[in-house]
């Protein structure tokens, strides 16, 4: 089978990862290779620190097709992959696509594909926000209608999919991050908690770069009040900054409050070692919610709602959006000991989801 997968921004190349490795273990106990998977990067992230340092870091095999798109308005970002993507599939005739999760680097694959008939397989498929101001929610609603294989992390995530009249193809496989978790857990880089000078659980991790806390001047001041308030509370806040926060915070002078101290997005198994020793996490980014919950990390939400709300569900996560009173409870019961989340729940499958879902496009294509 040739298999085209499509990624582009940081969140994918994780993912990306953990299912070249369940394909290559397939193809290693079997003569000829049973799956050929040739990769796309579309350019959507192209600093070094979103992109390439994942590529080498979780040995991800190199893109075959380098689209060098970048950034630009959603129209302008979305229509551009569309054609080069497009033209990709054209040429390499593949037997399917596969997309990761809701950025435009999933929807513009997913889109060029069924338009050209080629059956596209979406992973992370069925998740809902029920925020159509999101973009990913769109992106997201977009793809799973295209698709023809949906692997869904979660029972919910089927359910969601069922009530939009989707049930062809559906298949509840588990989560791939927390397969990747399972395997990256070990191999995290744990120096970096000397190179920052902060130890274990005495610092809040903090990331921030969804659009609608970034480019709404008043949220995102808002959030960094939050984060301000967090270091007030429970000492250091370190926030791994996203190159479109960092230019937004710029452009709306607003100041990073006091104890909190900025870095450079960190590669992979750095943010393992940042996340599994911090005494908590707050984040708008959906992967990261769940990396905390694996890690049995507490984890504030700077969002309205959830994707995953099974984390919200056993209190490991609390929605808290971008307004410092609504933080304030939380950090409290943080800074008293008064939070106990139960983690014992396992709703994100066995760790098989990669092999899953290898395993169900080789009976799709037989
Ligand atoms: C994208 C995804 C989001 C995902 C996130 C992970 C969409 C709609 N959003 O958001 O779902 O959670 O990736 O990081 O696809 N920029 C750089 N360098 C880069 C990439 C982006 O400076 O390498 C800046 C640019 O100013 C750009 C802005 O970030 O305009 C937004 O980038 P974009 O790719 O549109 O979305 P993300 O915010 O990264």
């Amino acid at each position: 089978m040739n298999l085209l997968t499509v990624v582009g921004a940081r969140p994918q190349f994780v993912k990306a990862a953990t299912l070249s490795r369940a394909i290559a273990r397939h193809n290693g106990s079997r003569p000829g290779a049973a799956i050929v998977e040739k990769i796309v990067h579309t350019g959507q992230h192209y600093d070094a620190n979103l992109s390439e340092v994942f590529f080498q870091e979780l040995e991800i095999p190199a893109p075959a097709f380098h689209l060098g798109i970048g950034s630009g308005s959603h129209g302008a970002q979305t229509g551009r992959m569309l054609e080069a993507i497009e033209a990709v599939i054209e040429d390499d005739k593949p037997d399917a696509v596969l997309v990761y999760g809701d950025t435009n680097s999933t929807l513009a694959a997913a889109l060029a594909a069924a338009k050209l008939h080629v059956p596209v397989a979406h992973v992370e498929a069925g998740l809902r926000s029920f925020n159509r101001r999101m973009p990913e929610e769109i992106n997201r609603v977009m793809a799973d209608h295209v698709s023809t294989w949906l692997f869904c992390p979660t029972r919910l995530a089927v359910e969601n999919l069922r009530k939009e009249g989707v049930i062809a193809g559906v298949e509840n496989v588990g989560d791939v991050m927390y397969d990747g978790m399972l395997h990256y857990r070990s191999m995290a880089n744990e120096a970096v908690l000397a190179t920052l000078e902060i130890t274990r659980k005495a610092y809040v991790l903090a990331t921030v770069h969804r659009a609608e806390n970034t480019d709404d001047p008043q949220r995102l001041a808002g959030v960094m009040e939050t984060l301000g308030q967090a270091a007030l509370k429970l000492g250091r806040v370190v926030l791994a900054l996203h190159p479109r926060t960092r230019a937004r915070l710029i452009e709306h002078s607003i100041d990073v409050p006091a104890g909190v101290h900025v870095i450079n997005p960190a590669p992979y198994l750095e943010m393992i070692a940042l996340l599994a020793n911090a005494r908590a996490v707050l984040t708008d980014s959906g992967g990261v919610q769940k990396e905390a919950f694996f890690l049995e990390v507490p984890c504030l939400t700077l969002r309205d709602e959830t994707e995953w709300v099974e984390t919200r569900d056993c209190d490991a996560n609390r929605l808290v959006g971008s307004e410092p009173l609504r933080a304030r409870p939380a950090l409290d019961a943080l800074a008293n000991g008064d939070w106990k989340p139960d983690f014992s729940a396992r709703p994100y499958g066995s760790g098989k989801a990669a092999e899953a879902i290898v395993d169900t496009l080789l009976k799709g294509h037989a």
